[in-house]
């Protein structure tokens, strides 16, 4: 059995760095990457608190065209929309840039993708591996601006350590 919680009282800083120790002990020793991501989003919705949903959406082949385009992966929370194209919404927008998009209100991004509608704001990283985009890390609140920049630093640590482990 695995037990992994945060500490309670925990600051931002000492919460990311118990997730990124389970995440780092869950996945070390996994070659399956659809394994890996699944505890991850398991992870991210135990320990981070006021999510209404977490997970990955993975770069794949669209359907029509070998164009590359996001695909729904493991995640905690509602059914989700399967495909969006890069540069669509803010999961595609990190995607097509490789930047972290840190949105403190969903309804005023252009093109946001309502899977929730009890989504507010959300927080997508890209996970890089070779300087190439090879999925996002998504994660939605029902409040708020409920993201800050410690959040935003500790997801892009967790990317970075899943870079060659999904
Ligand atoms: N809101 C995202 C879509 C994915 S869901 O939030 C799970 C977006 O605009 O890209």
């Amino acid at each position: 059995m695995y037990d992994f919680k945060p500490d309670a009282g925990a600051d931002a800083a000492e919460l990311y760095r118990e997730l990124l120790g389970a995440a780092d002990a869950l996945t070390a020793d996994e070659p399956d990457a659809v394994a890996n991501m699944a505890n991850v989003a398991a992870l991210l919705w135990e320990f981070l608190p006021d999510l209404n949903w977490a997970g990955f959406y993975r770069v794949a082949p669209s359907k029509l065209s070998p164009a590359p385009e996001l695909v729904l992966g493991p995640f905690v929370g509602r059914p989700a929309c399967i495909r969006i194209p890069f540069g669509t919404g803010v999961c595609g927008a990190a995607a097509a840039s490789g930047a972290t998009q840190l949105v403190e209100d969903v309804h005023a991004f252009p093109g946001h993708i309502a899977c929730d509608a009890a989504s507010q704001s959300e927080l997508v990283v890209p996970v890089l591996r070779n300087g190439a985009v090879i999925a996002v890390i998504d994660l939605d609140s029902p409040s708020p601006a409920r993201f800050a920049e410690a959040d935003a630093a500790g997801i892009e640590a967790l990317a970075a350590l899943l870079s060659t482990r999904i």
